[in-house]
């Protein structure tokens, strides 16, 4: 946790959820609407199928709903691709950009999430930066090299604490029940703090880095407590409302 920094715990739903995941959409509104949500923030983002209907059923909740990516430019001859200002035409607030799947998938550069990152902030658009190494990265002891690399060349100047969020994902943590130790974890996530006030002082302060990796029920509460964690993004165990709830309350004890 950062002092005076309000968590995010945040669920990327990948290409998971058709229109029968919508009752877990209503289930984590729910769960998320009790006096916790004054100090911590949820978001779920859904695949852009379930975007408008995602943001109708959460309205009345303090759940956010977001996107999982967006094109870089405004509009235009882009098959299959969406933009910023799409996604707040549904009433998104958040999108992910630069996610490692993106990255490997789509072949994805540092340039290109910075665009997208713009792209999103000018569609008043909350860009959640996704940056991690690699196994090979980490076994040449990389890591810190690879974060500092891709926070100078994948966030805007324009970064601000309301328009970035920082997820730290290693990529061999996605999907493989492996984490770093919490001691590898407040190394990095100092390390990303202090390159962070560095290059934008007194909002690189606030600027919310989030660890995401195999994060589940079992590990929320050790993940979410370790110095500058200000939040988790949730894979596979955002999918349902429990596991997703569960983490959340993690928040519970830490914050009590
Ligand atoms: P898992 O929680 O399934 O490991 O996925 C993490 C992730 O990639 C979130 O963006």
């Amino acid at each position: 946790m950062t002092p005076d920094v309000r968590p995010l715990v945040a669920g990327n739903w990948k290409m998971n959820g058709t229109r029968d995941a919508l009752s877990q959409i209503k289930a984590i509104a729910e769960g998320v609407s009790g006096p916790l949500s004054q100090k911590v923030e949820a978001l779920i983002c859904p695949p852009a199928t379930l975007l408008y209907v995602s943001t109708a059923l959460a309205t009345d909740s303090p759940l956010s709903i977001g996107a999982q990516d967006c094109h870089q430019a405004v509009s235009g001859a882009h098959t299959g691709d969406i933009s910023a200002d799409m996604i707040a035409d549904c009433f998104g607030t958040y999108v992910i950009v630069g996610h490692s799947e993106r990255r490997t998938d789509h072949g994805e550069t540092d340039a290109l999430v910075r665009a997208k990152a713009e792209a999103a902030f000018a569609a008043d658009l909350t860009a959640i930066i996704c940056i991690g190494e690699t196994a090979e990265e980490r076994q040449a002891e990389q890591t810190l090299q690879v974060l500092k690399r891709q926070l100078l060349e994948s966030v805007p100047d324009a970064a601000s604490a309301e328009n970035t969020v920082i997820a730290y994902e290693p990529v061999w943590a996605i999907g493989t029940g492996l984490t770093p130790t919490a001691e590898d974890i407040k190394i990095a996530h100092q390390y990303m703090r202090d390159d962070l006030v560095a290059r934008f002082g007194g909002e690189g302060k606030k600027i919310r880095i989030l660890y995401g990796g195999s994060v589940k029920p079992s590990n929320a509460a050790e993940l979410m407590a370790i110095d500058n964690v200000d939040g988790a993004l949730v894979g596979g165990a955002s999918l349902k409302s429990a596991d997703f709830l569960a983490i959340y309350s993690a928040y519970e004890t830490l914050l009590a």
